[in-house]
């Protein structure tokens, strides 16, 4: 049996050390009152304020061991409501010890997610609001500004106006429904009615760098992960369009039923760049849906010098992108872009009486969507466009370019750094400013993965950095990815010395 350690007893007294635990009678007897609102209000921004500027001195991984963080705390929640000081006083003492901070300028890890200042403040306001844009009517204002932020930010990044954004909580739901409305498409199988009753023997195409959130929506649409059909790469770890075409053919010879086709902008472990044009030809002769996944590569379409990477993508018929990876944005905000959103709205529209409207958006502004709760999944939507416009506007196109475009440099001073190292090799291009790279064990007899794996550990015990490694043809390998925020190049420098110091140690030992 597992063992558990001793729960505190909530009702003593002595199981909180903090003596401003009491219960407190701060609140009214409703919400807190106004002026407690502004004061806590004006502490917690004074908190923010104090916790990013002390941030380059914290370790960006926290020293603590699983566990460490719930046994500080009660098991059971309070019975009489607790005082804001009492609150404040365990974030500071027993919350932020278990931080990692992605907003930290040495987090180099997975994708960095950094939230920004207009960012965080439009949250706040949000939380306030707390519209649910479910209709038209529940929320004119964050309706509209939804549609109307997606439209910026499908212009910047030079996509056509016959792309129509909708909001999810992430690059995941947002492929998910995608492949639904793909799944739809397959007009054989009456997909409303019956679910995959008589449906054929589906395709799906996909690389190897494909991110798994399009397997997960295999699982979830019940579709399987059989039909995942895994096209060959080219040596720049790019799906190859002549190994697609091939696959489909032999698919339909042996009676499969090929339905759409994933290319990425940026994939996850190297962010190489599919051909999507050359891809986007394959689908159009044998009429199947393109998906493109850019959740992280397709902000880079905002810079006219990345451009080209993006040929293509205005054939899709949907495209993801993450606001929330880099382009500033607090989590959570993924825009789906298709071509096709009555498909959509075919694949989840279920009105029950209790949500009909008696405004017809859509007769009256011929322009939009109606009512967003028709596209997906969610009934309730937060009010995410809220932030993304304060992003776009606090920053503007020219500065998110700058900050973007310093990212890149940086990214690709790294890999100079590495391809001059006589015992480091970089293992992929740099199409965008993530680096992927391993060291060379000091003996030919080693175990290069064993290595490998030890060097990252000595380096997160560090604290310092913080890197996540993936695995490319079975050999372990450490990312690098330049997209924080407040990354600057001194920060890229230092990591960089760190990383070399670490691997002299490892080979002097
Ligand atoms: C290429 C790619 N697509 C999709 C996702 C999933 O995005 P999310 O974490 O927002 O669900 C990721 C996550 O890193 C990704 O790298």
């Amino acid at each position: 049996m597992k063992e558990t350690s001793p729960l505190p007893d909530p009702f003593s007294n002595s199981f909180h050390p903090n003596p401003l635990a009491q219960p407190a009678s701060l609140a009214t007897d409703r919400d807190m009152s106004i002026d407690e609102l502004r004061a806590e209000a004006t502490r917690a921004v004074d908190w923010v304020a104090d916790y990013l500027s002390g941030l380059e001195s914290q370790p960006v991984i926290p020293p603590v061991a699983p566990g460490d963080i719930r046994r500080s705390l009660p098991e059971s929640a309070p019975e009489h409501g607790e005082s804001m000081d009492a609150i404040f006083s365990d974030l500071e003492s027993r919350i932020a010890p278990g931080l990692t901070h992605w907003n930290h300028p040495s987090f180099f890890a997975y994708f960095n997610a950094s939230s920004s200042g207009p960012g965080m403040i439009a949250e706040l306001i949000a939380a306030a609001i707390n519209s649910n844009s479910m209709i038209w009517q529940t929320c004119p204002a964050a309706h509209e500004l939804e549609e109307l932020t997606a439209g910026w930010l499908r212009r910047w990044m030079g996509l056509p106006e016959s792309f129509r954004g909708l909001f999810t909580d992430g690059g995941s739901a947002s492929t998910f429904h995608a492949l639904a409305a793909a799944r739809q498409t397959v007009t054989e199988v009456d997909w409303r009615q019956n679910g995959g009753r008589g449906a054929p023997e589906l395709r799906l195409y996909v690389t190897e760098h494909t991110h798994s959130s399009i397997h997960k929506a295999m699982l979830a649409l019940g579709l399987g992960l059989s039909c995942i059909r895994e096209v060959a790469c080219d040596d720049r770890m790019r799906m190859s369009a002549d190994g697609l075409r091939e696959a489909i053919e032999a698919d339909l010879q042996a009676g499969r039923r090929p339905f759409a086709v994933v290319a990425t902008l940026g994939t996850t472990s190297v962010t190489s760049v599919d051909p999507v044009a050359d891809i986007a030809e394959v689908c159009r002769q044998f009429e199947l849906w393109l998906h493109v996944d850019a959740a992280h590569g397709g902000a880079a379409a905002l810079l006219p010098e990345q451009r080209h990477l993006f040929d293509g993508w205005q054939h899709a018929d949907s495209i993801v992108v993450n606001p929330h990876k880099w382009l500033m944005v607090p989590l959570d905000l993924s825009v789906l872009y298709t071509r096709h959103p009555d498909v959509l709205r075919d694949a989840f529209s279920l009105v029950p009486a209790y949500l009909q409207t008696t405004t017809d958006l859509p007769a009256s502004e011929p322009d939009s969507l109606g009512n967003m709760m028709d596209y997906g999944l969610s009934l309730g939507r937060r009010f995410r466009a809220l932030k993304l416009w304060f992003v776009l506007r606090y920053f503007g196109r020219q500065g998110l370019i700058d900050r973007l475009r310093g990212h890149l440099e940086s990214a690709r001073w790294l890999a100079q750094q590495i391809d001059l190292h006589p015992k480091i090799e970089r293992v992929a291009p740099v199409p965008l400013s993530t680096v992927c790279f391993r060291a060379v064990p000091p003996r030919d007899s080693e175990d290069g993965n064993a290595f490998n794996r030890r060097w990252l550990q000595a380096i997160h015990r560090t604290g310092e950095i913080y890197l996540s490694p993936t695995e490319l043809g079975g050999r372990f390998v450490l990312r690098f990815v330049v997209s924080g925020l407040r990354t600057e190049r001194r920060h890229v420098e230092a990591a960089w010395s760190l990383l070399c110091h670490r691997l002299d140690e490892l080979y002097s030992d």
